[in-house]
């Protein structure tokens, strides 16, 4: 039965920005809207998946059938995403915030009247590159996605390889596709690439889900 296709499977997905925190009232965040990774998580449970969907601070309605796990800042992302393995696959649609700030102030940032106060980065975990290198805990397939404005395929092959991952579901995100309702990708494997049409964000998700039944066999 090709509706159940995933039955008895378990995915994770991740969805949505990261929110780091500066001060109590501040924070670093990008202009993903988690519509792409909630509509994965959605056609994955509707072909029968047991999905768990770590999402990142968004206004998006639970898709059936799908186990919900809210966070906010990469870190807790990253263990979220550690506490729901073992999964069969793992698909890291987030928009991982790639810095945080090395200390977040404990009260609200005063301004002076002196100089504006400089505020120091550090490095996020990176949540694909890791779930990648799990070890006996790998998903048996890990997708990763790759927004771009430029150059998109190249960086796209650099990206599986960096990462570890199995394939790159790539997209051109210089247009209107943060927060837009369509989505052209290019899906890179080992194998090459397959480039896809412009379509709504959610027959993308099924197309995927369908390709993902068809790789777990
Ligand atoms: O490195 P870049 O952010 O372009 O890679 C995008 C891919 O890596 C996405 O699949 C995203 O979910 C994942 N990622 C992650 N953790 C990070 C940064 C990116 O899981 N800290």
């Amino acid at each position: 039965d090709t509706h159940r296709a995933l039955y008895g499977r378990h995915i994770v997905v991740s969805a949505g920005p990261t929110r780091e925190p500066i001060d109590p009232v501040r924070y670093i965040a990008n202009r993903s809207s988690g519509q792409q990774g909630f509509a994965i998580a959605g056609a994955l449970a509707a072909l029968g998946a047991r999905v768990t969907l770590v999402a990142g601070p968004v206004s998006l309605e639970t898709p059936a059938g799908v186990e919900r796990i809210d966070v906010e800042t990469a870190r807790e992302m990253a263990a979220a995403v550690d506490d729901a393995l073992p999964a069969d696959a793992a698909v890291m649609v987030a928009a991982v915030a790639d810095w945080r700030a090395e200390a977040a102030a404990e009260h609200k940032i005063k301004k002076t009247g002196d100089a504006p106060p400089t505020l120091a980065l550090t490095e996020n975990p990176d949540i694909l590159a890791r779930v990648s290198a799990a070890g006996p805990r790998r998903p048996a397939l890990v997708v990763g996605f790759a927004a771009e404005t430029d150059n998109v395929l190249e960086h796209a092959r650099a990206k599986l390889a960096k990462k570890g991952c199995d394939w790159i579901v790539a997209n051109d995100v210089s247009g209107d596709v943060m927060g837009g309702t369509e989505n052209a990708v290019h899906l890179v494997t080992a194998d090459g690439v397959e480039s896809w049409d412009r379509m709504p964000k959610g027959a993308v998700a099924t197309r995927l889900a369908e390709r993902i039944a068809t790789a777990l066999g």
